[in-house]
């Protein structure tokens, strides 16, 4: 998302734990600036108010104004399991990251937003990151599954609460999208589920996930509003 936001024209502020992507290769600013984009890396603990600030801050330092904030942020892996074998521990390490850091990116961007003047009829956009099982169950993630559900009503709620006052809150609702590292790859099992859930032929890219972010944080997206757009193949259709 961000390669595609600074190929778009955008000045990308990135906040993660780490700077080196988890799939492998070169840092993303590194990649945007060599195509000639602008962009920086913060470290920043989406679950910490202070480093989420500091995000924000740099943006509007940089350009003025913050246009768009995308909490894309997970933890889930080894944490994600069923009810029975979650203990307390996994279940924080999730809403950390995964509703707790969703929660802050929102207050502290809606905050940023509600002070600038409108453009193309929005002071701002807020594109959040739930997935196909924020919506149905997946068979042994309940701390994940729960967080992902709790995003999906989350942005209706920023919708129903800031829309009048401009500013346009959207999920994207990823099916399976191939993000894994090479030296940690799903297992046979998983893709098979994957495959069998999904209609479309091939698994997903994050240039689909991509696509979709670049659509409702441009100018076009104006009446699409509190709305979990699916990215999935079709494996909520089927
Ligand atoms: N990949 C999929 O199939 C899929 C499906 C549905 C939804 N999603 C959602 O898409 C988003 C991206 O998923 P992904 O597959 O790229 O995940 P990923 O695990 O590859 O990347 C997650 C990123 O979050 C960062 N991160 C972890 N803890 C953090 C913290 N405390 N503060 C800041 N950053 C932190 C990691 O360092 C990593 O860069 C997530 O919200 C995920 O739930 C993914």
């Amino acid at each position: 998302m961000s390669l595609r936001f600074a190929a778009e024209g955008a000045d990308v502020v990135i906040g993660d734990v780490r700077e080196d992507p988890r799939e492998g290769g070169r840092p993303t600013v590194e990649l945007i600036e060599e195509d000639g984009g602008s962009a920086v890396f913060l470290t920043a603990d989406a679950g910490r108010w202070d480093d989420i600030d500091r995000l924000v801050r740099t943006a509007v330092e940089r350009r003025g104004r913050l246009d768009v904030m995308v909490p894309n942020a997970i933890v889930a892996g080894p944490h994600s399991k069923g009810l029975l074998e979650t203990t307390e521990e996994d279940w924080d390490a999730i809403m950390h990251v995964g509703l707790r850091g969703v929660f802050l990116c929102c207050k502290r961007a809606v905050r940023q937003m509600l002070a600038q003047e409108p453009v193309a009829e929005a002071r701002g956009r807020i594109i959040t990151v739930s997935s196909q099982h924020g919506m149905i169950g997946a068979p042994g993630h309940v701390a994940y599954c729960t967080a992902k559900g709790g995003i999906v009503n989350l942005t209706r709620q920023l919708a129903v609460d800031f829309g009048p006052r401009g500013i346009i809150v959207n999920a994207i609702a990823p099916g399976k999208i191939l993000t894994r590292p090479a030296d940690e790859p799903d297992s046979p099992e998983v893709l098979a589920y994957s495959h069998a859930r999904t209609p479309f032929a091939r698994l997903g890219k994050p240039d689909d996930v991509a696509a979709a972010a670049v659509f409702l944080a441009s100018d076009e997206c104006t009446y699409v509003s509190g709305t979990n757009l699916l990215v999935d193949g079709g494996w909520m259709a089927y």
